[in-house]
């Protein structure tokens, strides 16, 4: 699963992965590196229930998943679960320095960055993380609150507790309102997306000019919540093809097209078969195509929907 021995990286500005044997890293606009697939410890296995007590099992399934070659591990506050986070990372057979672990802030009200990540750094038992994010745009009445909450990520990075810093569910508006004034740009905008929701509004093409890397959250919702629907036949046809899975070609999509990508699952042959799968095949342009194609005529948002009209596709 990594690309130590490579020298060739796919990058935020739209290079795409070729043929490999592993899945490899992306190469984020700061010259730091990202897995390209990636588990999430929200959705799934966000705590639930007494939040002082550590819940076993995701401890239990964060460690089957670093077992099974998930290096990149993407968590936030607002998960509740950075303690079972913690626990995994000091029982992981893997050196913390090979793990990729992301966290962000909920940008409470009257809260800085500084006070958040420390806090976060602390229920980690980390020194550093690799990825801090902000969580959304939303915490935000103006282009000025988006900016000096930005200003108070760029300290942390210059702290050198945060490796990269990057954004999560911004639009080019949140977007164009940083980088007017960025130090450092955000490296990474992680977004819901899969055919259902293709940003139709240019958000992932500015991205791209602006070497924005994107992460794909909800990767899998055409085979899981938004089912069925028009993509089906196509995710079928090409499982059979490949002998693989739809979800399997549901991640692959998002893959090939230099998205990194987060997926999670309780199911440890999912995983297995990820690791094992996702490398041996690669779809071509025009099958990623056919899938976008086909996506288009649909339009579903799993993720922050009070945020948005019903039509919204941005
Ligand atoms: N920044 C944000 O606002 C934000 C929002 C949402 C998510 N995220 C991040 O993104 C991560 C992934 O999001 P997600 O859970 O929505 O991703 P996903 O990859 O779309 O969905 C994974 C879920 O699908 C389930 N599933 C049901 N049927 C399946 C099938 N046939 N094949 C495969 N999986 C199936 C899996 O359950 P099993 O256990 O049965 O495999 C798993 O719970 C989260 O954990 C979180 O870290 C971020």
């Amino acid at each position: 699963m990594n690309s130590d021995t490579s020298g060739f990286k796919p990058d935020a500005f739209g290079t795409l992965p070729k043929q490999q044997e592993y899945i490899p890293n992306l190469k984020l606009s700061d010259g730091n590196e990202i897995p390209m697939l990636g588990y999430g410890l929200g959705t799934a296995n966000s705590k639930r229930g007494n939040k002082d007590e550590l819940d076993q099992k995701i401890v239990n399934d964060t460690l089957t998943a670093i077992r099974n070659g998930f290096y990149h591990l993407d968590c936030a506050e607002s998960y509740g679960n950075e303690r079972e986070l913690s626990a995994a990372i000091a029982q992981s057979p893997v050196p913390r320095s090979k793990l990729f672990i992301t966290t962000k802030t909920s940008c409470r009200p009257g809260e800085s960055v500084e006070t958040a990540f420390s806090r976060s750094l602390s229920k980690l038992g980390v020194d550093y993380v690799d990825l801090y994010l902000i969580h959304s745009p939303f915490f935000a009445e103006s282009p000025r609150q988006l900016q000096e909450k930005w200003a108070e990520m760029e300290a942390l990075k210059d702290s050198g507790r945060v490796r990269s810093i990057g954004v999560s569910n911004y639009l080019r508006e949140h977007l164009e309102a940083v980088l007017e004034t960025a130090k450092h740009p955000p490296v990474v905008n992680q977004i819901e997306y899969h055919p259902y929701l293709q940003h139709t509004g240019g958000l992932l093409d500015f991205l791209r000019e602006k070497g924005i890397a994107v992460e794909a959250y909800g990767p899998l919702t055409a085979v899981t919540k938004a089912a069925p629907g028009p993509v089906d036949p196509i995710y079928e046809r090409l499982a059979a093809k490949y002998g693989v899975s739809s979800a399997e070609v549901a991640l692959r999509w998002c893959l090939d097209q230099g998205i990194v990508t987060l997926t999670t699952s309780g199911n440890e042959e999912r995983l297995k078969n990820y690791q094992a799968k996702l490398p041996m095949f690669k779809l071509t342009p025009k099958e990623v195509e056919d899938i976008a194609e086909a996506g288009r005529k649909k339009h579903y948002r799993g993720f922050w929907k009070g945020k948005f009209d019903e039509d919204d596709r941005r």
